[in-house]
């Protein structure tokens, strides 16, 4: 079927940007997402004054536009994040496992942690504002934050969101970790120097190579593996477990499960595992 509008899209071409998208993201597209990829990309088709889907896919399977397809990446990823969000993730790391790390961590005092698909950074700056309240000063201690999406990151670097994104915060932590916008910017908060000295920002696409070594104590992956199919989520497990330390925690989004991922993580409750010895 072809669509009566701006531009021609047809099944065909449909089939062949799910192809895409898969191959570079990871993510499977169901059918249901075929309005959602049409507004997400009639912007790109406008940008490149292109007519119909078929060109744009025809461009993107062409040689030397990496350019092109990060636009692309970036334009089906789905970034919805917030502050504190499953905020039960938050106090287990409060409550259980930084007091256990840092006893069995007293020798190095180091912490690694990955944020794995962080979005616009309320995830990482939610670990950082966790972390700074409870572990000493003088401990080392590191986020990394990796997301494939580059608008994204650009956001999570200023790491300036809107006074009323950060309502979940609790008001000691905001006072203490936000700075306030004055004149036209009152409306906005700014994420202190100290905290986003913890964080390096990396753009990384979870299906590729990845450069850093590990091991991690703990890795968020939450709400980014629900977009890929199971051999896909399989894979990536199984990367995780090897670079997570042995006594590492991984945390997955609310709706996220391993049952017949994978058996080389066990459930330790609410979407919290722990690693098979
Ligand atoms: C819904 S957001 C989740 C943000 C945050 N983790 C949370 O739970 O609030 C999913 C993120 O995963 C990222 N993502 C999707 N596929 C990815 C891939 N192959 N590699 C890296 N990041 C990916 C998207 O760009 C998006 O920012």
């Amino acid at each position: 079927m072809t669509a009566q509008r701006e531009f021609q899209f047809t099944d065909r071409d449909f089939r062949c940007l799910q192809r895409l998208v898969a191959r570079h993201t990871g993510i499977t597209l169901s059918p249901a997402k075929r309005d959602m990829l049409y507004s997400r990309l009639a912007r790109r088709l406008r940008a490149l004054g292109l007519r119909r889907f078929k060109e744009y896919c025809s461009l993107l399977q062409e040689d030397g536009h990496g350019e092109e397809l990060r636009h692309f990446t970036n334009a089906v990823t789905t970034n919805l994040t917030a502050f504190f969000r499953e905020p039960h993730h938050f106090d287990y790391l409060r409550e259980e496992f930084l007091p256990a790390m840092m006893e069995r961590r007293a020798q190095v005092r180091r912490l690694r942690i990955w944020s794995a698909g962080c979005s616009t950074g309320e995830e990482p700056y939610s670990i950082a504002i966790t972390l700074a309240d409870a572990v000493p000063p003088e401990w080392d201690v590191r986020i990394l934050a990796t997301d494939l999406d580059s608008n994204v990151l650009d956001r999570a670097r200023r790491g300036i969101y809107s006074e009323e994104r950060t309502a979940e915060v609790p008001e000691r932590l905001k006072r203490k970790w936000f700075l306030r916008g004055r004149g036209e910017n009152r409306d906005k908060v700014r994420v202190r120097r100290e905290l986003r000295d913890m964080i390096r920002f990396r753009q990384l696409n979870l299906m590729h190579e990845w450069p850093m070594r590990g091991p991690f104590d703990a890795i968020f992956c939450r709400n980014v593996i629900i977009y890929f199919d199971k051999p896909t989520q399989s894979r990536l497990m199984d990367r995780f477990a090897d670079i997570l330390a042995d006594d590492g925690r991984l945390f997955l989004g609310h709706s996220e499960t391993l049952y017949r991922v994978t058996d080389r993580f066990q459930l330790l409750g609410r979407t919290i595992y722990r690693k098979v010895p």
